[in-house]
C-alpha cells in the first residue's frame, strides 16, 4: 500500500495536526464550552448502547476534522476490510487476524487458506455447550464419581486475563454454586493458595494454552496433575479432571490429556484476542452457554458497527484518534481507564495487555525504527477507590493523563443510595478534571491566600465517558470489542504490527538459560554480565545457608 512508504511523521495530515496543535494547545475546555453550549451534546457518539461523550476533550470540529483525515490517509477503511476478509495482515507471522470470525454469525463466510472458518468456529462453541451444560448439570462426574464443583483454569497473558476479567465482570450471572479459580503465575504461592480449600475430587482443570509449551503454564498444569493424582490415587483420574483448549494437539498429548477433551482453536486469534474462543470455556461453565453467546453477539454487533460506521460516528475510531491526539501532539505518556462498576475490577489489567502487548512496538511495518510515540502505557483501577489514592496527581500533579470513565445506568444489585452516590462521583470527576477551580473562585470561598495556589485546580484535563444501560454479557462484548478496534485503529496508524508479541521473547529465552543455574547442584559457570552473575551467586549461596 503506498500509504504506508511515507514515513507517517511526513505525511501532510500529520503535518497538518502538528500545525493545528500549536494553534490549539493552550484552549481551555472552559472556553471551549463557554463558546458552545451545545457542546456535550454534539461531541457525542452513540451507538450499541454505548453512549460515548467526548466533549472534555481539548478538540475543536476542525481537531477531529484532521484527525479523521489522518484516518482516511492511514488506509484505515483498507485494513479493516483486509481484517475482515481474513488477509494475514500479522505480516511477521503470516498470519490472518481473525478474533472477529470468533463471532461471526453461523451463515457468515470467512475464508482463510481457501477454507470458510466460520463453521469450525460454531462447531467448537457447540462442544463447549455441550460441555459445559455436562458440568454444570452434574453429569460430568470427577473419578470418584462426585460431580464437579469447582474449576480452575490454568494459563497465562491471553489464556487468563479475558476468561479471568470476564468471571469477574460476569459474577452476577454465574452459577454460584460453582467456584472459579485463576491460576497464571509460575509463582507456585499462588497455585497453593487457589487449591487448598478445594477437594481434588470436585475439582476441574482447564489447562488453557495456545501454544501449549508455555513455561507458567505447564509448570502449573503438572502441579495440579500431581495434586490431583496424589489425592485420588491413579493417573486415570486425569482424564476426569483435566481438559486443555489450545491450538497444539501433540502437546496436548503428550501431557496426557486426551484430544477428545481438548477445545481448539487457531493461529489466527491472536492470545489476547482470544477470551472468546474456547479460552472462555471457563467463563461458559461458570455463566451457562447462553449467556456466553449473549456476549459473542454483543461482540458481533460492535464490529459491525466498526465495520460499517462511517469513521465521524465510530466509537472505536473516535476513541482511537483522541488517544492519538494527546499521545503523539501533547506528549501524553499513559491513560488511566476508570471503570466505575466494582464487576469490572479487572478490566484495566485485561486491556494492558490488550494494548500494551499490541501497539508496544518501535518499529514500523516496513522495518524502519519509528520516530513517533506508539502504544501508550495504560493503567488504573475501578472508582472511587482510585479518587482516594492516585487522582490527586491525576488533577493536581504535573502530567497530562487522559482519562477513560465507564459507568452503567442501572446498578445490577441496587442498594439503597449506592449507585447514585457512585455516579454523581464519575460525573464530579469528569467535571472537576475538565473545569477545574480558578485562583479567583478559590479565594472567593474566602479560603486563606497563602492555600489558594494549593487549592487550585487548573483544570483542563481531558476525559471520554462511555455510559451504557446494564452491566450485561452483551454491554462486556461490546466493551471489549470497542477497545479491540481502538488499538487496532491505532496500530494502523502508526503504521506498526498490533498482532505479534516478539518483545516477550527474549526475557523467556534468558529464564530457561538461567533455570539449570539455579536448580543444578554443580552450579555450572556463570557467563552473564557482573550484575546477573552476581544475584545469581547470592541467589545460590542464600539458597544452601
Ligand atoms: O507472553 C506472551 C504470550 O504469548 C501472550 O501473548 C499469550 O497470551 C501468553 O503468552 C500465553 O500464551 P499461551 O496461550 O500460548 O500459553
Amino acid at each position: 500500500m503506498s500509504v504506508s512508504v511515507t514515513p507517517l511523521t511526513q505525511r501532510p495530515a500529520w503535518q497538518a495536526l502538528e500545525d493545528h496543535y500549536q494553534k490549539v494547545k493552550d484552549i481551555h475546555l472552559r472556553t471551549l464550552f463557554a463558546q458552545d453550549p451545545k457542546r456535550g451534546e454534539r461531541f457525542t457518539c452513540e451507538a450499541e448502547d454505548l453512549y460515548l461523550d467526548y466533549s472534555k476533550n481539548r478538540v475543536t470540529d476542525e481537531t477531529m476534522r484532521l484527525l479523521l483525515q489522518l484516518a482516511e490517509t492511514a488506509g484505515l477503511r483498507e485494513r479493516i476490510d483486509a481484517m475482515f476478509r481474513g488477509d494475514k495482515i500479522n505480516i511477521t507471522e503470516k498470519r490472518a487476524v481473525l478474533h472477529i470470525a470468533l463471532r461471526a454469525p453461523k451463515d457468515q463466510s470467512i475464508v482463510v487458506d481457501g477454507e470458510n472458518v466460520v463453521p469450525a468456529v460454531h462447531a467448537v462453541l457447540d462442544k463447549m455447550t455441550d460441555f459445559s451444560n455436562r458440568v454444570r448439570s452434574g453429569a460430568w462426574k470427577g473419578y470418584t464419581g462426585k460431580r464437579i464443583r469447582n474449576i480452575v483454569n490454568i494459563g497465562i497473558g491471553g489464556s487468563d486475563l479475558g476468561p479471568y476479567m470476564a468471571y469477574d465482570a460476569l459474577k452476577y450471572y454465574s452459577d454460584r454454586d460453582l467456584t472459579l479459580r485463576f491460576v497464571s503465575n509460575i509463582d507456585g504461592n499462588e497455585f497453593v493458595e487457589c487449591t487448598r480449600d478445594l477437594d481434588p475430587a470436585e475439582t476441574l482443570f482447564i489447562v488453557s494454552s495456545k501454544t501449549f509449551t508455555t513455561l507458567e503454564t505447564l509448570t502449573n498444569a503438572h502441579s495440579a496433575r500431581k495434586w490431583c493424582v496424589d489425592a485420588l490415587g491413579s493417573e486415570q483420574a486425569v482424564a476426569k479432571h483435566f481438559v486443555a483448549v489450545s491450538t497444539n494437539a501433540t502437546e496436548v498429548a503428550k501431557f496426557g490429556i486426551d484430544t477428545a477433551n481438548m477445545f481448539e482453536f487457531w493461529d489466527w486469534v491472536g492470545g489476547r484476542y482470544s477470551y472468546d474462543s474456547a479460552i472462555g470455556l471457563s467463563l461458559m461453565i461458570a455463566i451457562g452457554s447462553e449467556k456466553f453467546r449473549e456476549m459473542l453477539a454483543g461482540f458481533h454487533a460492535m464490529d459491525e458497527h466498526f465495520r460499517t460506521a462511517p469513521f465521524e460516528r465510530n466509537l472505536p475510531v473516535i476513541l482511537a484518534l483522541l488517544g492519538i491526539w494527546y499521545n503523539n501532539f501533547f506528549g501524553a505518556e499513559t491513560v488511566a481507564i476508570l471503570p466505575y462498576d466494582y464487576y469490572l475490577g479487572r478490566f484495566t489489567s485485561y486491556l494492558q495487555q490488550l494494548d500494551m502487548e499490541s501497539d508496544g512496538k518501535s518499529v514500523d511495518l516496513e522495518g524502519r525504527r519509528v520516530n513517533y510515540q506508539t502504544g501508550p502505557i495504560i493503567w488504573g483501577q475501578p472508582g472511587t477507590n482510585g479518587q482516594h489514592a492516585f487522582y490527586q496527581l491525576i488533577h493536581q500533579g504535573t502530567k497530562l493523563i487522559p482519562c477513560d470513565f465507564i459507568g452503567f445506568v442501572h446498578a445490577l444489585n441496587p442498594l439503597g443510595r449506592h449507585h447514585d452516590l457512585l455516579m454523581a462521583n464519575l460525573f464530579a470527576q469528569t467535571e472537576a478534571l475538565a473545569f477545574g477551580k480558578t485562583a479567583e473562585e478559590v479565594a472567593a470561598d474566602g479560603v486563606a491566600s497563602f492555600q489558594v495556589p494549593h487549592r487550585t485546580f487548573e483544570g483542563n484535563h481531558p476525559t471520554n465517558t462511555i455510559l451504557s444501560s446494564h452491566l450485561t454479557p452483551e454491554t462486556l462484548g461490546k466493551l471489549i470489542a470497542l477497545y479491540e478496534h481502538k488499538v487496532f485503529v491505532q496500530g494502523t496508524i502508526w503504521n506498526i504490527n498490533s498482532f505479534d508479541q516478539w518483545g516477550v521473547e527474549l526475557g523467556k529465552v534468558l529464564a530457561n538459560r538461567i533455570i539449570p543455574e539455579l536448580e543444578n547442584g554443580s552450579e555450572p559457570e556463570l557467563t552473564h554480565d557482573s550484575s546477573t552473575n552476581s544475584l545469581i551467586r547470592r541467589y545460590r549461596r542464600m539458597k544452601k545457608a
